[in-house]
C-alpha cells in the first residue's frame, strides 16, 4: 500500500468513527514554549484543558513533525527528524477503551499484526495504568509489557501542559504507535495535577507504518525516500542522513524558518551545515548535482501547497547557507586531512570505503578534536561525521570535557546574545562562522562600560543602570536620568567614549569578594542578583601610578583585552522609556 493510500485510510477510518479531519498545522507552533512542532497535538494542546474551544470533541489529523532528539540515530532502520505523524484526539469525547480498539481495528485492517505492547508501570509519582493493561488482554492481547516514566509517559511538549500514561504498539520490533492518555497537567513547578477532562493524543509515524505495511527492513526504502530522490538512495547510509536532513531543510523553510543563529533557525542551519558535510565527504565539491534532490522533495510532496510556492526560496536559501559555510568547511577539511591522511584517502576515494584494515583505524582526541572545534569551527557533529568515513572514531568523552572547561570561559557572552537558548549553545560552530559576529558582540559589551562611565562623568553620579540588551548590531542600555539629553550632551557622551577608545585602555579583569567589589566603587546593577564571588572589569591605564581608570564595573564579560578594538562608538538613539528611566542605542563601526 502506497504512502498517498496510508494517508488516507487512516483519514477515513477516523472520519468515519466520528473525528473531524484537520489539516497539519506549520512546523512553526504558537505556543512559544517550544521551538518547532514535534508532534501531532501540538496545535491541539489548549483543547485538553479548554475543550469547549476545541473544532470537535474528536479530531484526525496528519501533522507534519520535526525533532531533532533523534538526530544521531538518522541513518538507522527507523529515526527520522522530519516525519509525518498520523493521530487521532479526543478532548472529553472517548478514553482508553475506544482509543485502544480503534488502534488495534486500523492496524487490522490494513492487515498488520501487533508484536507486543506496552503499558504504563506506574511509580512514586503517577499509579500503574491496571486500566490499559486489562483493555489489552480482554482484546486477546498476550504479549503486554510493562514500562517505566522514560518510556511510557508523554509529555508535555515545553515547560507546562497535558502529559500521561501511555500505552505503544510495537510491530516487526519498531515503536509503531504511541497512545497517550491525558489525565495530568504538568505545572512549571513540575508538579502535576489532575485534568478536568481526559484526553487521548496517538501518534503514528507514517514512515514506520509505510515500512512495515511494504513490507521494508528500513524506512528508506519506502516510496516516501524512493520516489522523492534520484540520487542519494544509491549513497547507503550517507545518502539516508542527507535525503531526511534535506526534507527537514525544505519544509523548515517553507513553513517560514530561515537559517540563522537563533532558536529554529540554528536548527535549520545546522541541518543545512550537516548536509553540506556529507555532501562533501561523499566526494562532491559541487551543489549543482543536489539541486535536483530538492526539486524532488518539492515534487513529492506537491499536496502541502507550501512548497511549491516556496520553491525558489528554498533552493536559494539551502544554496546561499551551503555557500556561505563552505568556506569554513574547505579550510577547516584542509588542516584536519593534513594531520590525518587516511582520512582524506577514504574522502577522495569513497568507493574504497571500508576496506581499510584495523590497524589503520584511528582514534580521534578529545583535545584534537576540540582544537579543531574551536579553530577552525569543525564541530563535534562534522568531526564525527568526518571520520565515520574510514571506521575512524573520536574520543567523544574526552572531548565533552574540554568542551566543558572552555564552556565557561564564553558561555556568559553568548548566552547574553541568545536570550539563554542553552541546548542550542554551540560555541566552536559560533566561532567559526560567526567570529566576526562574536567578536562585535564583546566590542559592545565593552563599549557599554565606556558609555555607562561616560554618562556619569557627563551627566553626574545620579546615573545608574536601569537594564541593557546587547545584539551582533548594537548595545541598548537604559539608565536612571530625568530627562531627555540635549545634543550636547550627546555628543560629549559620544566623544568621552571615544576618546576613551582612542587611548588604548587595558581592560582587566579582577575576581574578589561582592562586598569588596562595592567599596571599590565597581558599578552594578542594583536588580541583578550576585554571587558571592563576582568579576569586576576595570578599563583604564595601570601603568602610570596611581593607575588612570575610566570605568569600574561588575560583569561576567566578555570584553575585548584593549579599547582600541572598539572601533568608533556610535549614538543612535535616545528615548524615554519609563519615568525617570532614560535609553541609549549606539553601536560601534
Ligand atoms: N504526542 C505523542 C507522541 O508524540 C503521541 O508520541
Amino acid at each position: 500500500m502506497s504512502s498517498a493510500e496510508l494517508r488516507e485510510k487512516f483519514l477515513e477510518f477516523f472520519k468515519e468513527r466520528g473525528h473531524k479531519i484537520v489539516p497539519s498545522s506549520s512546523l512553526i507552533p504558537d505556543d512559544l514554549s517550544v521551538l518547532l512542532t514535534t508532534a501531532g497535538m501540538q496545535q491541539f494542546k489548549k483543547y485538553y484543558t479548554e475543550p469547549s474551544l476545541a473544532p470537535a470533541p474528536n479530531v484526525v489529523s496528519i501533522q507534519k513533525c520535526f525533532r531533532t532528539s533523534d538526530i544521531d540515530e538518522v541513518g538507522d532502520e527507523s529515526h527520522l527528524t522530519f516525519f509525518e505523524m498520523l493521530g487521532n484526539f479526543s478532548f472529553g469525547g472517548y478514553f482508553k477503551e475506544e482509543a485502544i480498539k480503534y488502534a488495534k481495528k486500523f492496524l487490522e485492517s490494513l492487515g498488520l499484526k501487533i508484536e507486543y505492547v506496552t503499558v504504563f508501570a506506574g511509580d512514586e509519582k503517577t499509579p500503574f495504568d491496571e486500566e490499559s493493561y486489562k483493555i489489552w488482554q480482554s482484546l486477546g492481547v498476550k504479549d503486554i509489557r510493562k514500562a517505566g516514566r522514560e518510556d511510557n509517559f508523554w509529555g508535555p511538549t515545553g515547560t507546562e501542559g497535558p502529559c500521561g500514561p501511555t500505552t505503544e504498539i510495537y510491530i516487526n520490533g519498531v515503536e509503531m504507535w504511541n497512545i497517550v492518555f491525558n489525565e495530568y497537567y504538568k505545572k512549571p513547578d513540575s508538579t502535576f495535577e489532575k485534568l478536568k477532562t481526559l484526553g487521548v493524543d496517538t501518534g503514528m509515524g507514517l514512515e514506520r507504518l509505510a515500512m512495515v505495511s511494504q513490507g521494508k527492513k528500513t524506512i528508506f526504502e519506502t516510496d516516501l525516500f524512493q520516489k522523492p530522490f534520484k540520487l542519494l538512495p544509491a549513497y547507503g547510509i550517507d545518502g539516508r542522513v542527507l535525503a531526511d536532513h534535506l526534507k527537514g531543510s525544505v519544509f523548515l523553510i517553507a513553513d517560514g524558518v530561515s537559517p540563522s543563529n537563533k532558536e529554529a533557525g540554528y536548527i535549520l542551519r545546522r541541518l543545512i551545515r550537516r548536509i553540506a558535510v556529507r555532501w562533501r565527504t561523499i566526494g562532491h565539491k559541487s551543489f549543482e548535482l543536489f539541486i535536483p534532490e530538492i526539486e524532488g522533495v518539492i515534487n513529492y510532496y506537491d499536496f502541502y501547497k507550501e512548497l511549491m510556492i516556496n520553491k525558489e526560496k528554498i533552493i536559494k536559501e539551502i544554496n546561499a547557507e551551503i555557500n556561505k559555510f563552505n568556506k569554513t568547511l574547505e579550510n577547516g577539511l584542509n588542516e584536519f586531512l593534513k594531520k590525518y591522511p587516511e582520512i582524506e584517502a577514504q574522502i577522495n576515494a569513497p568507493k574504497e570505503r571500508g576496506t581499510y584494515k584495523s590497524h589503520d583505524l584511528k582514534v580521534i582526541s578529545g583535545k584534537d578534536a576540540f582544537y579543531f572545534h574551536q579553530t577552525y569551527g569543525l564541530t563535534i557533529d562534522i568531526i564525527k561525521d568526518l571520520v565515520r568515513q574510514g571506521g575512524h572514531s573520536v574520543d567523544e568523552e574526552s572531548f565533552n570535557k574540554e568542551f566543558q572547561k572552555h564552556q565557561e570561559i564564553s558561555r556568559a557572552g553568548i548566552e547574553k546574545k541568545f536570550g539563554g537558548h542553552g541546548l542550542l549553545l554551540d560555541t566552536g560552530e559560533l566561532k567559526a562562522a560567526d567570529e566576526a559576529e562574536l567578536k562585535k558582540v564583546t566590542r559592545l559589551h565593552t563599549v557599554t562600560h565606556l558609555l555607562q562611565a561616560a554618562l556619569r562623568k557627563v551627566l553626574g553620579e545620579g546615573v545608574k543602570q536601569a537594564g541593557s540588551d546587547i545584539t551582533a548590531e548594537r548595545t541598548r542600555f537604559d539608565f536612571s536620568f530625568d530627562r531627555k539629553l540635549t545634543d550636547e550632551e550627546v555628543k560629549k557622551v559620544e566623544d568621552l567614549v571615544n576618546f576613551a577608545v582612542g587611548k588604548k585602555y587595558h581592560v582587566e579583569m579582577k575576581e574578589m569578594a561582592y562586598e569588596d567589589a562595592l567599596k571599590l566603587g565597581a558599578q552594578h546593577f542594583f536588580k541583578e542578583k550576585y554571587p558571592a564571588r563576582v568579576k569586576v572589569y576595570l578599563v583604564g591605564d595601570f601603568k602610570v601610578d596611581p593607575p588612570e581608570i575610566f570605568s569600574r564595573e561588575l560583569c561576567s564579560g566578555p570584553h575585548v583585552k584593549n579599547t582600541s578594538e572598539i572601533g568608533r562608538f556610535k549614538i543612535l538613539k535616545q528615548e524615554a522609556v519609563g519615568s525617570g528611566i532614560r535609553r541609549i542605542r549606539a553601536t560601534v563601526e
